[in-house]
């Protein structure tokens, strides 16, 4: 990988968790691994009054603490934050983007690190519009910069394009980060190379072979810390209309004329542009919702959604989305695509299943008699792996078949280790590559999918099912679930997918 070219890079935010979990961690990855620019620095932007040095030592200490031992590591940490300054500041107010201009132009000067200058804005969205108007009433917003935003993009259709707008008056789109972590991930970005750098999978995938596919995205953590925010998202906002989706896309769009950015995320909206919009009805019948009540998880009491901390005590807020949807094209017609996610569930794990048709009639004993027999899963955490299901014979007399597993695990790829998802991203922003970055049309349709369900949940309000916390989720969507299940085999894998490497090692 190339470095991209020098330049700034200014954390907005960066007191906060997102800066400390992911962020500082992932450039000193990238510090690590040699692929941060030449002449490079970070400036990291907040409220909180404090000097470069007690930044740079409290962010050091936690950033150590989080780190695993290696050879020398206080010397590398070190080392990487003298690229860090601070700077005290109040986003909120335009008025005083000047100084901000100014510390960015000594640190230009001092570091020659060119004019090139990445804004991450690491804070919560209802900044986003203000910081934007802050950094082009200094002369900040330049052809030379660009900017990283944070999903939500938006709460809804309306407030999408309300965002867009502005941040299109500022920047042009090519300017413009929408980050998708999980567009980070190894495993997502490895399904556009299954699928288009092999001849196999092309032929059989469109729907005269597919019989349906499952995207799931389950954890067992509850909303943590997040409460305030996550009581006004609920599940649908916070991972169906940005993950789940591009997941969803990744795998039902056509092979791109080139890897081009925007070649790439045409394909993506055409695929969401021929979602299948649903109305009253069909939300009655394809979208379940569920909150969780308190349960066990690994053997530990939990707590009730209601009961976390800044959550209303009766809140209605959705924390599991159970979804049947349809993407009316020539490839996918009348294949159902089922979508599961949740929080406090009894597994973390997310994984696309394609469920392939069945031989037309059956000749052996033992042979799977189900409606799919024929399954490729693509597991992108934990345990990332793939595995192709099919029968294969008993070995020895007569003609018996049984259910079998041929699966490659990513731990099995000596010497390589799974890059963490925002150095990835990191890294493609400040070298300008937007390929894996959510485009404002993208956003846009899919609010247009999702609004329409949010609409039907305000309506018709009232009680949500709740499910107990460590389970699979509530019982309203199990009838959706059985028709699943029941389309899939459900004979024994002899050698199963291990759920566990070191249970396997
Ligand atoms: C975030 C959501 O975008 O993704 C969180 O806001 C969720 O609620 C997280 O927990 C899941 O990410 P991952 O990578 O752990 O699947």
């Amino acid at each position: 990988m190339e470095r991209p070219q020098n330049q700034i890079l200014t954390i907005f935010g960066a007191s906060g968790d997102l800066a400390k979990r992911k962020l500082l961690p992932a450039l000193f990855e990238l510090f690590m691994r040699r692929l941060l620019p030449e002449k490079f620095r970070i400036l990291c932007v907040a409220r909180t009054p404090m000097t470069t040095r007690q930044f740079r030592e409290s962010r050091a200490a936690e950033l150590s603490a989080a780190m695993g031992e290696f050879h020398d590591k206080q010397r590398h940490i070190d080392e990487f934050f003298e690229t860090v300054d601070y700077f005290s500041f109040e986003t909120a107010d335009t008025e005083k983007y000047t100084s901000l201009k100014n510390e960015i132009d000594r640190i230009r000067k001092q570091y020659s690190t060119g004019e090139r200058t990445l804004f991450y804005l690491g804070m919560p969205p209802s900044m986003y519009t203000v910081t934007a108007d802050g950094l082009k009433a200094c002369g900040l917003a330049d052809e030379n910069s660009r900017i990283v935003i944070e999903k939500p993009f938006g709460s809804d259709l309306e407030s999408a394009r309300l965002l867009n707008k502005k941040l299109n008056s500022i920047f042009s789109e090519s300017q413009i980060f929408r980050i998708d972590h999980y567009l980070g991930k190894e495993t997502v970005q490895n399904i556009l190379v299954l699928r288009f750098s092999n001849g196999i999978f092309e032929p059989v995938w469109n729907r005269n072979y597919i019989d349906s596919v499952e995207i799931s995205a389950t954890e067992t953590v509850g909303v943590e810390k997040r409460g305030a925010y996550y009581d006004s998202a609920g599940a649908l906002r916070d991972m169906v209309q940005n993950h789940l989706l591009e997941l969803m896309t990744f795998v039902a769009m056509e092979c791109p004329p080139n890897f081009k950015s925007d070649s790439v995320r045409d394909e993506v909206s055409k695929v969401l542009a021929s979602l299948r919009r649903m109305d009253e009805r069909a939300i009655s019948k394809n979208v379940f919702r569920g909150q969780y009540a308190e349960g066990e998880i690994d053997g530990k009491k939990v707590a009730a959604y209601r009961d976390e901390p800044n959550v209303d005590k009766n809140s209605t807020t959705e924390t599991y989305v159970a979804m049947r949807l349809f993407i009316d094209n020539w490839r996918w017609g009348g294949v159902p695509f089922y979508i599961y996610t949740g929080k406090r569930l009894g597994q973390k794990r997310s994984e696309i299943t394609i469920n392939f048709k069945s031989t037309p009639y059956t000749l052996f004993a033992g042979q799977c008699e189900g409606r799919s027999c024929n399954s490729l899963t693509l597991r992108i955490q934990p345990d990332e792996a793939i595995s192709l299901r099919f029968g294969l014979k008993v070995p020895g007399k007569g003609f018996q078949a049984t259910q079998v597993a041929m699966n490659f695990n990513y731990s099995s790829l000596a010497d390589i280790t799974l890059p963490d998802a925002y150095s990835r991203l990191l890294l493609d922003a400040m070298a300008g590559d937007s390929t894996l970055f959510a485009r404002s049309d993208a956003v846009e349709a899919g609010w247009k999918f999702v609004d329409p369900i949010e609409k039907y949940w305000e309506k018709h309000g009232g009680e949500i099912p709740l499910y107990p916390a460590g389970s699979d989720g509530t019982e309203e969507a199990m009838e959706m679930k059985l028709e699943h299940l029941n389309s899939v085999c459900s004979l024994p894998i002899v050698n199963e997918l291990s759920s566990n490497i070191e249970e396997k090692a």
